[in-house]
């Protein structure tokens, strides 16, 4: 039986993680190609409910990362992030979602190292935790929830 390939998405910023991660590959440095990158201007323009959506469209772990405190090129963008993480975590833990499937880090533009290191780690870590289907289960049947609603109201206007 093949062992289990984890699906990881990364939010990371532009300026600092975006570029090391560009400085990985430049390197040849090899790391885990389970990873797909989705880049904003700062990890402070990362709503956080994003996360959930890329759990539903069947993520198994996820990476946010940005510039170094006091790194960030819009000043604090990086500190309204991680204030954000804390409370995010506590309704991770409400919802009943594993925190230790998402890695919170910061990757300057010259750590193309740490990148690989970070990307390997995480796909080591949510590769043990196994495929994470219960979150995805949640959103289908909201979903369809949702529509049944929805084609009950129209069907009442219809009348
Ligand atoms: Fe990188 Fe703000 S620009 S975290």
């Amino acid at each position: 039986m093949s062992e289990f390939e984890p699906k990881i998405v990364a939010f990371v910023c532009n300026w600092c993680t975006y570029a090391g991660a560009d400085l990985t590959g430049t390197s040849r440095i090899k790391y885990a190609s389970n990873v797909k990158i989705v880049r904003f201007p700062c990890t402070g323009r990362i709503d956080f409910m994003l996360l959930l959506k890329a759990f539903a469209e069947g993520a198994d772990g996820i990476i946010v990362s940005g510039c170094h405190p006091n790194d960030c090129h819009y000043t604090s963008g990086n500190f309204h992030a991680r204030r954000r993480w804390v409370i995010f975590r506590g309704l991770l833990n409400f919802m009943g979602i594993d925190v230790n499937r998402i890695q919170f880090s910061w990757v300057s533009a010259a750590e193309g190292a740490k990148w690989a290191d970070v990307v390997n780690g995480t796909v080591t870590a949510v590769r043990e935790l196994g495929p994470y289907t219960q979150y995805r289960k949640a959103a289908d049947y909201l979903a369809q929830q949702d529509q049944s609603i929805i084609d009950g109201q129209e069907a009442m206007i219809i009348k």
